[in-house]
């Protein structure tokens, strides 16, 4: 059992884009009141920055200059856990598909894990009772030590569609064939990558939610979060 007088208990729930891990995550936070850090976000904003002041992908100079000054702040409200860069809030502008690939493509250069790992560490522990973090490196990297370990994971065609679905909500509609295509090229970048691949931790407890209701992925993560809490 874990003492949580001593630190947050620590939720790790990684896997590939479309998998279900935002939409399992916040419901999870708003369930357990918990702090959800949503470390693709932090990535995303990275890669908003980097584009808004014209430095490429690849400068590791000017991405440096970039994170020495970065500030990614979060805030959980019922409708949405909003993200803040450098005080506005680009909930919207980083989850454009330029910006999805973007976020993958800095997020392959060590100087950018490096500086984002005391950020993802610091804002999890600062949370009162526990902090879930939704990643690709958490389980693996950011919380080698988590309590609980999740890998969801789907069927690339089942997770295209979810994206689709989301594209289409908000008025940003692409052939479900184009979001299939950007998901491959984002899932070989993201697990192909030298630091920090995308891959399951060695003790995560895999979840495969091509057929599962979103309902049903919460509550076994919710029966395992339940069996390390001190009564
Ligand atoms: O989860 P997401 O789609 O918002 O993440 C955007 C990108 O950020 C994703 O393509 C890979 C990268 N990422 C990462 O490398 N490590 C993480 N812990 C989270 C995201």
């Amino acid at each position: 059992m874990i003492d949580l007088s001593r630190r947050p208990l620590i939720v790790a729930i990684d896997g590939p884009a479309g998998a279900g891990k935002s939409s399992v995550s916040k419901i999870l936070a708003l369930r357990l009141d918990f702090t959800l850090v949503d470390t693709g976000a932090i990535y995303r904003c990275v890669a908003l920055k980097a584009q808004r002041s014209g430095v490429a992908f690849d400068d590791l100079t000017g991405l440096q200059t970039l994170l020495d000054a970065v500030k990614v702040t979060f805030r959980m409200d019922v409708d949405k856990n909003h993200v803040f860069l450098d005080g506005e809030d680009v909930s919207d502008a980083i989850r454009t598909s330029e910006i999805s690939l973007a976020a993958s493509q800095v997020s392959g250069q060590p100087v950018v894990r490096n500086a984002l790992l005391g950020l993802q560490r610091r804002l999890a522990l600062a949370a009162e009772q526990g902090a879930i973090l939704e990643g690709r490196d958490i389980g693996t990297v950011v919380f080698p030590d988590a309590d609980i370990k999740i890998f969801l994971f789907a069927d690339p065609s089942i997770r295209a569609t979810r994206r689709y679905e989301e594209l289409f909500q908000k008025g940003l509609e692409k052939p479900v064939g184009q979001v299939l295509e950007d998901q491959n090229k984002r899932d070989k970048e993201d697990s192909e990558r030298e630091v920090a691949p995308l891959k399951p931790a060695a003790d995560a407890v895999k979840i495969d939610s091509t057929r599962l209701p979103l309902s049903e992925v919460v509550a076994q993560i919710e029966t395992l979060v339940s069996s390390k809490r001190v009564p």
